[in-house]
């Protein structure tokens, strides 16, 4: 009935995720809430363990890109689904640690990571670093050199495919702030730089081609682009490369429209793919990475909110203000992001009206959602934005001082707070 497996209505018309009554965790916690599910994670997780396996048995690591929301809990429970993190931030990668987050099993992103951010890696042992540029390969020599230590990487290559949603381009693009081009040999001179460093081992390529993706062909096309690159690496170096991270971008449903999300179709269909091609290149199978954020997280969580007023404005439109807004979900404001939005209270009740969901920021275009369909509501209702579990959180702000909401975690049908709600305290404890 709904986007997600997680979500269900009981016998008081509530909405309930993980078996949890929303309107019961609302009154408890108060609102904004983020509500994640962990069976649902926990399930997300194994999807893409089991296809992984089945693929490609124990040459590959699904690796969980834990920008899309990250705190210790989250990474706990990736560790025992025996998923790696992609990390992007000297901030992610200490989340990762105060986890205990097995280091080795840690990928190190980012186009322009700091002097500092590098000495942090090598000196956490972080499994790989993914290369940017050369300037960044030199700074990791150093770092690596200083620490006595031998850094492992894998070179972020653009491989020209561009993905979003449905379409995706081939665009030979180079303008791009991420990775090294193909077509200007830049990606050539990496390895060739790579390999003079004493410090450096370098051990493959990565590349991602674009978020929320429903369809397999531009990842084949980009695996294609990247076995035929460390081909030509084996022919100009002799020596073969052969660790191959294809990134993340697999899609979610956030509409009841949204066709279902391809992540465990997607893996059969690559794995062939690069199998028939390694044979034709004579090269080994590589070793796979894939990164997915969104399809961890995105469909085990919820957002809730308590309805502040309704507006109508004649042959215009009709405001419902929550408490929440761009500070907590900032993905409309940016992107126009879709959800599928439900009154918790009376959550199988027809949606009979079409409203504009706003927020509480000093700002217009504070919206959560414009001609959205749902049920009648008033002052005191609470509302549920369906799969916001992935880059919301992440992307929260303390626009207007609004605290961050805490996130609470469904287990067993029990809620548990796993990053706590901001106080006012919070936000001036780095006031002078
Ligand atoms: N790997 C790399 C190198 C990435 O840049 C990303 C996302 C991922 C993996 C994970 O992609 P996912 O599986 O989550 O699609 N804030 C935007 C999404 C930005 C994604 C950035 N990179 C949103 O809210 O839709």
């Amino acid at each position: 009935m709904f986007v997600s497996d997680c979500l269900q209505v009981n016998a008081e018309h509530h909405l309930t995720i993980g078996g949890a009554d929303t309107v019961a965790l609302a009154q408890r916690f108060g609102t904004p809430l983020y509500v994640m599910d962990e069976a649902q994670i926990r399930r997300n997780c194994r999807d893409f363990t089991t296809s992984m396996r089945c693929s490609y048995g124990e040459n590959g690591l699904v690796l969980y890109a834990s920008k899309a929301m990250c705190c210790k809990a989250l990474c706990r429970i990736c560790e025992e689904e025996g998923l790696g993190l992609d990390v992007v931030s000297g901030g992610e990668l200490y989340t990762a640690y105060k986890a205990d987050f097995p280091m080795g099993k840690v990928c190190f992103h980012g186009n322009n990571k700091t002097p500092d951010e590098l000495r942090m890696a090598v000196q956490y042992g972080v499994g790989r670093v993914i290369v940017d540029n050369i300037e960044e390969l030199r700074l990791l020599e150093a770092a690596a050199q200083r620490e006595k230590k031998t850094a492992s990487v894998l070179l972020r290559i653009k491989p020209g495919v561009e993905a979003h949603t449905h379409e995706f381009i081939r665009t030979g693009q180079i303008d791009s702030k991420f990775g090294f081009a193909l077509e200007t040999g830049e990606a050539d001179e990496a390895v060739r730089c790579a390999l003079s460093l004493p410090h450096i081992a370098l051990k493959g390529f990565h590349c991602h081609i674009g978020s929320q993706i429903f369809d397999a062909d531009p990842f084949i096309l980009a695996s294609q682009i990247m076995m035929d690159f460390i081909a030509k690496v084996k022919h100009d170096t002799g020596s073969e490369f052969s660790e191959l991270n294809l990134g993340g971008g697999f899609a979610i449903r956030y509409r009841e429209s949204d066709p279902p999300s391809i992540k465990t179709r997607y893996m059969d269909d690559i794995s062939a793919h690069i199998r028939r091609q390694a044979k034709q290149l004579g090269l080994k199978m590589p070793f796979i990475y894939i990164e997915p954020g969104r399809s961890i997280m995105g469909d085990a969580g919820i957002t809730l909110y308590t309805v502040g007023s309704v507006k109508t404005i004649p042959d215009v439109r009709t405001y419902v203000s929550v408490d929440g807004g761009m500070f907590d979900d900032p993905r409309y404001i940016l992107y126009q992001a879709e959800y599928e939005i439900l009154c918790a209270d009376r959550a199988d009740a027809p949606r009979d009206t079409t409203v504009t969901i706003a927020g509480k920021c000093c700002e217009s275009g504070d919206l959560i959602q414009e001609n959205a369909p749902l049920q009648t509501v008033q002052a005191g209702d609470h509302l549920a934005v369906l799969s916001t579990g992935a880059y919301n959180y992440s992307m929260a702000s303390n626009y207007n001082r609004n605290c961050r909401p805490p996130v609470v975690l469904i287990r067993d049908g029990k809620p548990r707070v796993i990053v706590r709600g901001e106080t006012y305290d919070d936000l001036i404890r780095c006031d002078d």
